[in-house]
């Protein structure tokens, strides 16, 4: 595509930009030097690169000598300018794995604009280098195509993304990077203030309290791009900064969001990546995923459900699922179907087994089905019709193996879930191009804290408890729901949020469950409950994990690739080699000092 506004002093037409149509124009291009070839004793080739594509650039140095010895020392990713004609390459010399793969330009002037230290790799090498080198030659990383593509694949999804919800009447507004303490969960980023010597601010984990004051405030729709902070342990989906798209709205219930948000995400999917999702997306309880799934996050690109065994376990004569029944486990299994000939003995029992115990598993039984029978170190304990049972239960034919696991209930949802994810991907049950969305709505409102013998709030100490629950707050409030939903896509998280509490009594009474006393509550959140006392509008709202939607979108696995400075598994910035030791006298003008440095 041509863009016009490239047409400057220094280029003509950009390095994707050439076709036959072009041919005997005269253009200048400029760009990187890709790739360099010296043909004998008078042509020169360049490959040369910007970010819509690559031009194959011809020195014939015999026709113009002038340029014949500058040409002859460029090299990879030096910097240049180049005049010249576009010819057609030729039948037989044609590149059709390029756009612009018809053409090259044969040269009459070169301008080098800076040369370049040789890269500490190649830019388009079919190898990739190692992440620790990548991430500290962020520059020339970034010069990548697969990189580019995610970068501007991000830009074109908040794109998407301001342009439905400005359609809707929504509000951008931003809210503080210096704020109080959030209470998402994780630690935080402190900021010592230089003013208020020895107090601090803390970096945003989401903008969740200043939203809700904007509702009381009456702004009934708003959404930001925003900046989140969180110390916490990262993985492949977590960066210690991140953004989400931020959304709370006023007078209304749970049902609103969720079509808000699949709006949102159809708009996104057909802008970004031309998929026809259709909507609503289909709605799961979170009781009903843990049983069928085993996870919050289930990737139902594939099947492979949970099935429960544990009567036919306990009416067997195998030991280990008699017992763990008796004690008041669950003996649930997976069948991996016609999988029975891809594991080998060995790969059950130990690869598997390991597997699955380091979810906590202390063991994984399993039975192939084989004419109509089990069979099985263990098939002696089960009798011919309780066979039958399981065969029938688990759906069984001839050729599926069948995966159990006896153990706490907690421990068969983990330790099944994830052996379900590893098979769907092993087994390639499905198309990794393909894209598969859900609700899950009704999550628990508490989770006991075994370490410390409380509640926590599952999600944050603001949830409305679901309406039909309101009598077991007293009762029995480990079983009362939160009016909570999570976006899942691809078994990744995607998406999180909730009815808010708006009536401070109803508030105060949550803080109660999860034993935060008043004082506490006021010096934390006093702000908030006291902008409930005046007039709280019903609310509710959701926030979306945009780099989580983009590395989705890319069908990327790994979430520094889709950040343009992310930073390492140990929250450290290697381009810039933050975080960093400052000067003592920004210490002192803060009041502080450093006891000791490990
Ligand atoms: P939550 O903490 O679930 O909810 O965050 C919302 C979404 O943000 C994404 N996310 C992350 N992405 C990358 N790196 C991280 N470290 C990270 N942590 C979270 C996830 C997640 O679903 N204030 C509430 C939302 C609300 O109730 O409106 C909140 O922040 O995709
Ligand atoms: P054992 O009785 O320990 O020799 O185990 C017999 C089979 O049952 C082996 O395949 C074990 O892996 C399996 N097994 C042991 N404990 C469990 C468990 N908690 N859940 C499922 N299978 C188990």
């Amino acid at each position: 595509m041509a863009f016009p506004w490239t047409h400057t002093v220094l280029r003509s037409h950009t390095c994707g930009e050439l076709r036959r149509t072009h041919e005997d124009e005269s253009v200048h291009l400029s760009g990187w030097v890709n790739s360099y070839r010296d043909h004998g004793e008078n042509l020169v080739f360049v490959d040369l690169r910007d970010r819509y594509g690559k031009t194959q650039i011809v020195f014939n140095t015999e026709e113009n000598s002038e340029i014949d010895a500058i040409a002859r020392r460029l090299r990879r990713e030096d910097v240049i300018q180049v005049e010249g004609v576009v010819r057609y390459r030729g039948d037989d010399l044609v590149n059709p794995k390029l756009a612009t793969g018809d053409v090259e330009v044969r040269v009459h002037r070169l301008t080098v604009f800076s040369t370049s230290k040789t890269p500490p790799f190649e830019v388009d090498g079919a190898d990739l280098p190692n992440e620790e080198l990548r991430l500290k030659y962020r520059f020339v990383d970034l010069r990548r195509s697969t990189l580019q593509q995610n970068i501007i694949l991000r830009h074109r999804l908040t794109q998407a993304v301001r342009q439905y919800f400005d359609g809707l009447e929504f509000l951008e507004i931003e809210t503080p990077i210096l704020g109080r303490s959030t209470p998402e969960g994780a630690r935080d980023y402190l900021v010592p203030s230089r003013v208020h010597q020895g107090a601090f601010y803390a970096l945003p984990q989401s903008p969740q309290i200043y939203k809700q004051i904007l509702m009381v405030s009456g702004f009934d729709r708003y959404y930001q791009i925003a900046r989140c902070f969180r110390d916490e342990d990262l993985r492949a989906d977590r960066q210690p900064e991140f953004t989400q798209i931020d959304v709370e709205m006023a007078f209304v219930e749970r049902d609103d969001i969720l079509k808000t948000i699949d709006g949102l995400l159809s708009h996104a999917v057909m802008q970004v990546r031309d998929i026809d999702l259709p909507t609503p997306l289909p709605r799961y309880t979170h009781a009903d995923v843990m049983e069928r799934y085993g996870s919050d996050k289930p990737d139902l690109r594939f099947g492979l459900e949970l099935i429960d065994i544990g009567d036919i376990g306990a009416a067997s004569e195998f030991g280990v699922f008699k017992s763990v029944i008796a004690s008041g486990g669950r003996v649930r299994g997976i069948n991996a179907t016609g999988a029975a000939d891809k594991y080998s003995r060995r790969l059950l029992d130990i690869d598997l087994k390991n597997f699955v115990g380091e979810y906590g598993a202390k063991g994984l039984a399993y039975m192939k089905v084989a004419g109509g029978r089990l069979e099985s170190t263990i098939a002696k304990f089960f009798s011919d019709e309780q066979q039958q049972e399981i065969i029938q239960r688990m759906n069984g034919q001839d050729g599926d193996l069948l995966l159990f696991v006896a153990d706490k209930a907690n421990v068969t949802s983990n330790a099944l879930a994830a052996l379900r994810n590893r098979l769907g991907k092993e087994l390639k049950l499905y198309d990794p191009d393909s894209f598969s969305a859900l609700w899950v709505v009704d999550f628990p409102l508490l989770t006991w804290n075994e370490d410390e013998h409380r509640y926590d709030a599952e999600h944050h100490p603001f949830c409305q408890p679901h309406k039909d629950d309101a009598e077991l707050l007293d009762s029995d409030p480990a079983k009362v729901r939160a009016d909570s939903y999570d976006l899942v896509i691809n078994g990744y998280e995607a998406a999180s949020g909730s009815v808010r509490i708006h009536d401070s009594a109803v508030q105060q009474r949550v803080f109660d469950l999860l034993n935060i006393k008043e004082e506490e509550a006021e010096a934390r959140f006093g702000f908030l409950l006291e902008a409930l006392r005046y007039g709280a509008p019903p609310h509710a709202g959701v926030a979306l994990g945009l780099d989580r939607w983009v590395m989705l979108l890319a069908g990327d696995d790994n979430i520094r690739d889709i950040v343009a400075f992310p930073k390492t598994q140990r929250a450290s910035d290697l381009l810039t080699g933050a975080p960093a030791a400052v000067d003592v006298r920004q210490l002192q003008e803060l009041s502080i000092q450093i006891d000791q440095v490990q």
